[in-house]
């Protein structure tokens, strides 16, 4: 099967001033990538949450950051639309990840495009202000991007958009009715088990997220596998 997957990332900062988001925030977010894709964080899970703690994973993704590029654009914000992505083309997504860093606007803290779109809008977007030392408190330790690049890895939200029947398609993640938000206590009850409240693909607060299972660990990998989505990609 696959081993260790590298992923090499651009990163295109679009901003009045785009020197706003400094290379140390920049190697910063990398750094929170690799350790939130590689680090279980069994040592955070409240005691009782034995299962939870038998779920948590390393992924076997890391990230390399390849360059860094700049764009001073007076635009004030960019929506949710890709107006960005057109403005400022990826750079060979088949082989590379794409950041987008600007501001999106409306409160909206990222954006991601699953595996298997068209190759000119394929990447994330994040809010300049959620990397980490950004002003987005409390989402402003880098956990959008880990979010994020979760959906451009094929993982759908932890409460699988619907009510309680509504699947992620991850058998190792509990069903939910909907988002959590803040810091939930645990346990955390809905649709009659325990939310993984604690799982980057739910709504909590990035200090109140530090997850991945099994299950999302072998959904992601699946798409690098041969004449999967991201098969490219695994060099
Ligand atoms: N709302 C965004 C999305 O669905 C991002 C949520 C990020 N959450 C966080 N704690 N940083 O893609
Ligand atoms: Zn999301
Ligand atoms: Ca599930």
């Amino acid at each position: 099967g696959l081993g260790a997957i590298n992923i090499p990332v651009y990163v295109h900062i679009v901003l009045p001033n785009a020197n706003d988001v400094t290379n140390s925030q920049v190697q910063a977010q990398m750094n929170v990538l690799n350790d939130d894709f590689s680090n279980p964080n069994t040592n955070q899970l409240p005691s009782g949450a034995t299962n939870f703690v038998n779920d948590a994973t390393n992924t076997g993704i890391t990230f390399t950051l390849a360059n860094t590029f700049r764009y001073n654009d007076s635009r004030s914000s960019w929506g949710t639309n890709d107006a960005v992505k057109s403005a400022y083309p990826p750079i060979t997504p088949s082989t590379h990840m794409n950041v987008w860093v600007c501001n999106i606007g409306n409160g909206i803290l990222g954006y991601a495009q699953f595996p298997g779109g068209n190759a000119s809008t394929d990447g994330i977007v994040l809010l300049y202000s959620s990397l980490p030392g950004g002003s987005a408190s409390p989402y402003n330790l880098g956990r959008t991007a880990t979010h994020e690049v979760g959906h451009y890895l094929n993982l759908r939200h932890i409460w699988g958009d619907g009510r309680c029947r509504q699947d992620d398609f991850v058998a190792d993640t509990p069903t939910s009715d909907g988002a959590n938000y803040g810091c939930p206590s645990y346990p955390t009850v809905n649709c009659q088990t325990t939310d993984m409240t604690m799982n980057y693909m739910d709504y909590t607060n990035d200090a109140c997220m530090y997850m991945f299972t099994d299950g999302q660990r072998n959904r992601m990998r699946a798409i690098f596998a041969s004449g999967g989505p991201r098969a490219t990609m695994a060099g």
